[in-house]
């Protein structure tokens, strides 16, 4: 059969380029030295009836081969004679008529550059043999308990053969940590996909603002997003977008997306795309006719500062947990400032009453996954800040109903969310296109 394209064109026609994904399998190699690592892909989920979800890769997967195809998996040794081999499912004629092209093992070693490829139905039989011999095995473990029992058999295999003279590993580990560890620092490839990633969410955001009117429904601003978000390319939303009208934007994962958008009140929408597995996370908050009411205005600039000064506590060697400190003591003083708190503000602090209106982090590593990968902490201290590492700075004020609260301020929900990359020097604000000056986003609204 023909190709429908060629291996090394993605579906959207561009010329693909995989060395990115083969030098970090070789880090990961000298990470692993003498031992075997197994790495599956996602599996497809059925949906409802004989219908699938959308497949989406496994992100350490996709992260080490780029390959897109369910059924597949990637084995690693390292040591003095490593190999990178793929199992993958094979051309089937039949089937690429009607679910589309497979490269089959032949092509994805030519495109991918893996040492070996198998057809996916060899893996029962071939796995033994990749396991004997080999002091340590790593795979996800208690990731997918299918795969458990397989590599559970397989291992028994080869322990059925010690007597043999064939040895079976004896360490076990859990190889997502050391790829954590990696994903953490995004490399140049990454970083590129990251900016075109944040930067097709901001157009999204700019689109919202510009389309939202008194009286349109929050499921219509939800379809300019994602209106927005394909015709650039970014194959799906990263996370389900929150588009939350007055009180909605109070209630943190608000996706119902489906009230009347009420003159005079606030829009919250928390929308991003992924683009070829990554992820943009931008939350802004505007008022629906376009002009801020007085007291929207107030804690909207509370907000906005507070933002401001947490991505400035963004920085290489900071702690992670610096900059959600930074954000709390803004809007701690900027709720005291409007009497919706009652000072002293290192009493407020300390006894955590401000988690009323800010209940939740400042922010999350952000990567192939929204929530992306990797701890937090090391020896039970706040990881430092480095270069490369891409993170959000999300504070927010939420005022729920509260007659001790003036009712101007009520169902006030606001939060503002950019993307930060941890440069040499300071940061980068990727998300920097989508207004949240009150200014800008006035002007823009009145456009
Ligand atoms: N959109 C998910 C988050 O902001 O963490
Ligand atoms: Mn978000
Ligand atoms: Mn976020």
């Amino acid at each position: 059969m023909a190709l429908t394209r060629s291996p090394k064109t993605s579906a959207r026609g561009v010329v693909q380029d995989f060395r990115a994904q083969a030098q970090r399998r070789r880090r990961l190699q000298k990470e692993i030295g003498e031992g075997v690592a197994f790495i599956p892909t996602a599996h497809e989920q059925l949906r409802n009836a004989d219908t699938h979800y959308p497949f989406r890769f496994n992100s350490h997967f996709w992260y080490l081969t780029g390959f897109p195809e369910p059924e597949s998996v990637l084995v690693l040794t390292g040591g003095k004679s490593p190999r990178s081999i793929l199992f993958c499912r094979q051309k089937n004629m039949e089937r690429e008529i009607w679910d589309g092209y497979r490269y089959g093992p032949k092509a994805a070693q030519q495109v991918f550059g893996f040492t070996e490829t198998y057809p996916i139905e060899a893996l029962d039989e071939l796995a033994p043999s990749l396991i004997a011999g080999q002091p340590k095995l790593l795979y996800p473990i208690g990731a997918d308990s299918s795969f458990d029992t397989r590599m559970m058999n397989w291992l028994n295999i080869v322990r059925g053969k010690v007597r043999s003279g064939i040895s079976a590993p004896s360490e076990f580990s859990d190889i997502r940590g050391l790829i954590d560890e990696m994903r953490l620092i995004k490399d140049r490839s990454e970083i590129r996909t990251m900016r075109r990633s944040a930067h097709i969410a901001a157009q999204a955001h700019i689109r919202a603002m510009m389309a939202t009117k008194p009286g349109m429904f929050e499921y219509e601003i939800e379809a300019e997003l994602l209106h927005e978000f394909r015709r650039h390319g970014a194959q799906s939303p990263a996370y389900p977008s929150i588009v939350a009208g007055g009180a909605n934007g109070c209630i943190l994962h608000y996706i119902e997306n489906s009230a009347p958008l009420a003159d005079q009140s606030l829009l919250l929408i928390d929308a991003g795309c992924e683009v070829d597995g990554y992820a943009s996370d931008i939350t802004r908050t505007f008022p629906v006719n376009g002009t801020f009411t007085p007291a929207q205005r107030d804690c909207y600039e509370i907000v906005l500062a507070a933002q401001l000064a947490a991505i400035k506590a963004v920085k290489p060697g900071a702690l992670f947990t610096s900059y959600h400190d930074a954000a709390v003591k803004v809007l701690v003083q900027g709720l005291i400032d409007l009497k919706i708190l009652k000072g002293p503000f290192a009493r407020v602090i300390e006894s955590g009453e401000y988690k009323r209106f800010y209940m939740h982090r400042t922010g999350h590593w952000l990567g192939l996954d929204v929530h992306d990968v990797g701890s937090y902490s090391l020896n039970g201290k706040a990881r430092r800040l480095a270069p490369g590492n891409v993170l959000t700075v999300e504070p927010g004020l939420y005022i729920r109903p509260d007659r001790a609260i003036p009712r101007a301020f009520w169902n006030i929900g606001i939060r503002i969310e950019d993307d930060v990359l941890v440069t040499e020097t300071g940061r980068d604000v990727l998300t920097s296109d989508a207004p949240k000056e009150i200014d800008d986003i006035e002007s823009l609204m009145s456009e």
